[in-house]
């Protein structure tokens, strides 16, 4: 039953982004890149993931969200694009397909980044389902997310970092500003959305920031196994780029002990939100599902 109301606001999601893009007046040089990223299979995680904490506050609310669901995935996005690009990750397929400025060039991948990220705050702002003192605090979340204190942050410092060996905990600091601070704007955005008392946004803010940094582990530890059918990508990337990851800093087996104990720590920040709220936080799982530790260590044959 989760399952299937998952999907469905992952669907409801979709058409929203659809619309939203029909709708543009965006040349179309400039919108073909930017539909292409967006629409060449990625999960959806964090826009469905705030739309599944207004949910669990009841079917009414999910409305209130979608601009800023779209935001954030134009964000995520652009960082994609970005990411990918030769001065960066320098990486040739995402999802299975021609990154951005393998498709088109480089100059295109960069301007239709530039303005998925530009476009996204425009979103917000002129969102008129939420008060106007909503929309300013969702855009000063954004900006924090995802600027020079947030993703933007935590790509400079995973460049600076390749080719030599950081600690634990500043590669903690770097997922957690690359990867966690988008996972916790989908919560913050919620908690602005809905109003929430601190004691409850604390808790899932907890639960944003394990998520992210667990989604990251997962993601570096997929990216060990070189599966292009797994990672959609070819090779191993962070091998190749040097890259400090849980895997290299503590071993494949390390890291997957690592990323355990971060799901268990999930699941039992989910079972007190349920508790605590008498809401259906358990919904939530469907997204640790996405974490599929025992499948992943069969994968890394351990
Ligand atoms: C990939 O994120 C980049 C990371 C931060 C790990 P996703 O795995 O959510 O990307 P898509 O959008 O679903 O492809
Ligand atoms: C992606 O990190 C994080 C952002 C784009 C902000 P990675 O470089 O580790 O992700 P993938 O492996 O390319 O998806
Ligand atoms: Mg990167
Ligand atoms: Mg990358």
């Amino acid at each position: 039953m989760a399952n299937k109301q998952f999907k469905n606001l992952r669907k409801l999601f979709e058409e929203n982004l659809n619309e939203q893009l029909f709708d543009s007046q965006a040349d179309i040089e400039l919108l073909k890149p930017m539909m292409y990223s967006l629409q060449t299979g990625g999960k959806r995680l964090r826009p469905t993931l705030l739309l599944a904490v207004l949910y669990i506050y009841g079917s009414k609310k999910i409305k209130l969200g979608m601009k800023t669901a779209i935001a954030l995935e134009f964000i995520h996005t652009y960082s994609l694009i970005h990411d990918d690009l030769p001065a960066m990750d320098n990486d040739d397929l995402r999802r299975g397909q021609p990154t951005s400025h393998k498709q088109f060039d480089e100059a295109t991948a960069i301007l239709a980044g530039d303005a998925l990220l530009t476009e996204a705050f425009g979103l917000i702002a002129a969102d008129d389902q939420i008060k106007p003192r909503q929309r300013v605090q969702l855009i000063q979340e954004l900006v924090a997310a995802s600027g020079a204190h947030g993703m933007v942050a935590g790509q400079i410092k995973d460049l600076q970092s390749e080719k030599r060996e950081i600690s634990l905990d500043e590669l903690k600091e770097i997922h957690h500003k690359k990867t966690g601070r988008l996972f916790s704007f989908s919560i913050d955005a919620a908690a602005i959305i809905l109003e929430l008392e601190d004691d409850v946004r604390d808790q899932l803010e907890k639960f944003g920031r394990h998520f992210g940094l667990a989604y990251q582990i997962h993601n570096d530890l997929k990216d060990l196994t070189g599966n292009q059918a797994l990672t959609g990508k070819l090779g191993n990337s962070d091998e190749v780029n040097e890259k400090n990851t849980y895997p290299y800093l503590l071993t494949t087996k390390g890291a997957v002990d690592a990323l355990a104990d971060e799901i268990s720590q999930i699941n039992q920040i989910i079972l007190k939100l349920e508790k605590e709220t008498d809401k259906p936080f358990s919904f939530l799982k469907e997204f640790v599902k996405y974490i599929d530790v025992n499948q992943l260590a069969e994968d890394l044959n351990l």
